[in-house]
């Protein structure tokens, strides 16, 4: 039997349940994004128009757009896509960026997200995409600083620029274009089967928040330690599948989730069991040919929540997420430091 077995001591912890809706509400800056639920859908509309436009634009057109504008990033975990694809996203549009990390900063020797806030306020920072292991460390830092802050992942809570991005390369899978406008059922008819670690999963939380609400339905998928029945409660158009097989069945894009070991605190999981369970093969994806489209955050395992081959087969969109990313993210940056009271932009 194989174990995975991690232990961490520090201020995260693992929720008892899933909290049934959002348990922040969002006061401050117009440009911010802190979670998914503060976007209408005519906003949804409008970042997606608007990534379509900025990503076809001229690049040196572009960087006329905000040129010389300060960005901070603010990272207290490790990231490749996010992080990249914010920082691509700001250069694109002009800004300068800067990144600090916890490993390299003063945040090793004890300073306060409040402070670490401010002083990238004095220094100049117009916006900060914060990705923190703590859930609600957006809101502190929005209500601290009083700038708009981005939400690159907060805890075990959500991702919500992920969820943009999701609903970008989803809306292609179904050849629906960029110029789509989101209504309550663009996605009616439409079954996303989300399976792996949802309880841990930011990603996860983000889009059950937010697919529903295009009328799609969501089916969780997965092995209880990893997948609370209370998750069903989340919100409407949210039920578990426990049988992989069965939720593979009645799918048309299936979404897979990394196993977040740092996060596991203790709990241990058969990898063996769960691969035979939850892992996506090509014999399982021949044998539901419904499902079409083979999604993933990253980052992947290979071996484990997916073969090497499914990552690399002609169903992945993979790597269209990763792209998708930039042009969402640009789309966020500029609604960040241009948006008004008002709602509109600058
Ligand atoms: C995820 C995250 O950090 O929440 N990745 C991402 O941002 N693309 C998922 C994960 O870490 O497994």
């Amino acid at each position: 039997m194989t174990t995975l077995r991690q232990s961490i001591q520090s201020s995260r912890t693992r929720p008892d349940a899933l909290p049934a809706s959002v348990p922040f509400a969002s006061t401050g800056h117009p440009g911010s994004l802190l979670g998914i639920s503060d976007l209408s859908l005519d906003q949804i509309t409008g970042t997606l128009t608007r990534a379509s436009l900025l990503e076809s634009e001229d690049p040196l057109a572009r960087a006329h757009r905000l040129a010389k504008r300060r960005i901070a990033l603010l990272f207290y975990e490790s990231s490749t896509r996010t992080r990249t694809s914010f920082e691509l996203a700001a250069k694109s549009l002009g800004c300068d960026t800067t990144l600090v990390s916890s490993l390299s900063s003063s945040i090793e020797k004890g300073e306060t997200l409040k402070d670490t806030g401010l002083t990238l306020r004095a220094l100049g920072a117009e916006a900060i995409i914060l990705r923190h292991p703590n859930s609600g460390a957006p809101w502190l830092l929005e209500q601290s600083t009083g700038l708009p802050v981005l939400n690159a992942g907060d805890g075990m809570h959500e991702h919500p620029s992920q969820a943009l991005l999701d609903l970008r390369t989803i809306l292609a899978c179904l050849g629906l274009g960029a110029e789509t406008a989101i209504a309550a059922n663009t996605l009616a008819g439409v079954t996303v089967t989300i399976t792996g670690d949802i309880l841990h999963s930011r990603v996860a939380r983000s889009n059950m928040l937010l697919l529903p609400r295009l009328g799609a339905r969501v089916q969780l998928c997965g092995p209880p330690a990893l997948l609370p029945d209370l998750a069903a409660q989340a919100g409407p158009g949210i039920t578990i599948e426990r049988d992989f097989d069965h939720a593979l069945a009645q799918s048309h894009i299936v979404m897979m989730l990394r196993i977040q070991a740092e996060r596991l605190a203790g709990l241990q999981l058969d990898l063996d069991e769960y691969r035979q369970r939850y892992q996506l093969t090509v014999e399982r994806l021949a044998a539901h040919p419904s499902v079409a489209h083979v999604l993933h955050p990253g980052p992947i395992i290979r071996g484990l929540e997916l073969t090497a081959e499914v990552a690399d087969g002609p169903q992945s969109r993979i790597l269209d997420q990763v792209r998708n990313g930039v042009a969402i993210r640009m789309a966020l940056v500029e609604r960040a430091l241009t948006a008004t009271r008002s709602g509109a932009t600058q």
